[in-house]
């Protein structure tokens, strides 16, 4: 068996344990990180003078090779004896330059190498979540366009309470994706550092330059404690957390839209595209897509609290522990990210019932704020408003009408105030969605206004990332 300590040891290994014990099948998903530090520490080592320059070049041409034929090699890891990813780089690469090989590990553990590698994963796995995350929000951003007027009820408590625009409803998600992509970047920007030189756990006993590593892996700085260093994952469950919150986000979008496609509501029609069937009951439509998105929110905290529960209590410095690190991030980070894309699908693919939408906004008393309000406007106390609007929803609620069609004399009665005023105009959903005309507020010239601005921001953003684009392709042009 290839194995990276066997020195020390008389005896063969327990060959069901150390089955047991390797991270191949998951921490092969490093593999490219594995190796784009592997050349770093190469590179480093060359500048050290601990290795020569063409010592160094052979082992860096060997370790691109590698990665080109990166999956024949993960072909091979079905029977691959290789504990970990680390001994399987280093077996492949003694294949390709022999005794060499040997020389690469020189001042570096398995620890600071790991570490390193899932830095360089994470990072990029989190660059494609914020990605996702913004054709998410241009996705709702097109819907609140299309339908930055139409009425709906709004809820609280599950219970009708005042009229609010589609548009407003779905551009409430937008604001929540926009804190899930702070939160992306805040944990890129914390993670900018390089562990790699910290050694096993008290940094290298080699005179490499870890400012220069750290550039190189493209990190702002090195890590500044090498015992920390080694033993940090706070990124990971930073990482886990924000996407527990995306998931949680996307299940509450997703109750909110099966409620609404519920034939109770009728608000939303879903297409074909997203919906499933049943195998008995040949009507059903079923809204199985939003279904598994709330579902699997609670695997997504799972992986949060399972990780932290692995972090708490462990002794400084690197414990075998931290190896229960890639299946937290394999579980929790690439499924939300698909979750994400599912998510910007089935937003794509829902349609507002205008008519429906319309008939519920206008039933249920949800203009009674209102007519408190106008009392207001008339000089009675807010207080003494809520009472008597109080009176008159009752009434209509014995009438079985909504309250601007009560009796004329009925409402000369309880609000004489407001007679000679159109009531059926004032207390229309026009009017009492325009009313909300502040800023954050649902009248349809703010939720445009809000779409303008979202809309602003992504192509100033993307422009942004083209011109960074064609900046790379000059420097490319120049080297
Ligand atoms: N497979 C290990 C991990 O993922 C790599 C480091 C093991 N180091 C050690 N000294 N046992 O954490």
């Amino acid at each position: 068996m290839t194995k990276l300590w066997g020195g020390r040891f008389a005896g063969e290994s327990d060959p069901r344990f150390f089955e047991w014990q390797k991270s191949l099948p998951h921490d092969v998903a490093l593999l490219a990180a594995d190796i784009t530090g592997s050349m770093a520490w190469a590179k480093a080592l060359v500048d050290a003078g601990v290795l020569k320059p063409n010592e160094g070049r052979r082992i860096t041409d060997a370790l691109a090779e590698i990665f080109e034929e990166a999956d024949e090699v993960d072909s091979k890891l079905v029977d691959s004896d290789a504990e970990d990813v680390h001994s399987l780089v280093e077996t492949e690469l003694g294949r390709r330059v022999g005794d060499l090989a040997k020389r690469l590990h020189t001042g570096r553990s398995r620890t600071d190498q790991v570490a390193t590698d899932l830095k360089l994963f994470l990072r990029e796995l989190l660059v494609v979540l914020d990605e996702r995350l913004r054709d998410l929000m241009i996705a709702l951003v097109d819907l609140a366009d299309a339908n930055s007027d139409l009425a709906i009820p709004g809820y609280t408590h599950m219970q009708r309470a005042q009229p609010i625009t589609a548009g407003h409803h779905a551009l409430a998600y937008v604001q929540m994706l926009s804190r899930d992509r702070d939160r992306v970047g805040d944990t890129i920007a914390r993670m900018d550092s390089c562990p790699l030189g910290s050694g096993a756990l008290a940094g290298t006993a080699f005179p490499v330059d870890r400012e220069e590593i750290a550039r190189d892996l493209g990190f702002a700085m090195p890590t500044r404690n090498s015992l920390d260093a080694v033993s940090d994952r706070d990124h990971l469950a930073e990482a886990l957390f924000t996407c527990s919150l995306i998931s949680v986000h996307l299940s509450r979008l997703a109750e909110d839209w099966i409620f609404f496609s519920s034939h109770e509501a009728g608000f939303l029609e879903l297409s074909d595209a997203i919906a499933t069937g049943s195998s008995l009951m040949p009507q059903k439509k079923n809204p199985d897509g939003f279904e598994l998105l709330r579902g699997k929110s609670g695997r997504a905290i799972g992986e949060l609290t399972g990780f932290l529960a692995t972090l708490k209590g462990l002794p400084m410095a690197y414990d075998r522990d931290l190896q229960e690190d890639k299946q937290a991030l394999l579980l929790g980070v690439p499924p939300i990210i698909e979750q994400v894309e599912i998510a910007t699908l089935l937003v794509r693919n829902v349609r507002y019932r205008a008519d429906r939408c319309r008939a519920a906004a206008e039933q249920g008393g949800m203009n009674a704020t209102d007519l408190a309000d106008l009392l207001v406007k008339t000089g009675v106390a807010f207080r003494t408003a809520h009472e008597r609007a109080g009176t008159v929803v009752r009434a209509a609620l014995e009438h079985g009408c909504e309250i601007q069609a009560l009796p004329r004399g009925v409402l000369a009665d309880l609000v004489p105030e407001l007679d000679g005023l159109d009531l059926t105009h004032e207390l229309s959903v026009e009017a009492v969605l325009a009313r909300r005309d502040v800023i954050g507020g649902t009248a349809p010239s703010r939720v445009r206004e809000e779409v303008d601005a979202w809309k602003q921001a992504f192509v100033e953003e993307l422009e942004a990332l083209d011109a960074a684009d064609d900046l790379d392709d000059d420097e490319d042009k120049v080297l």
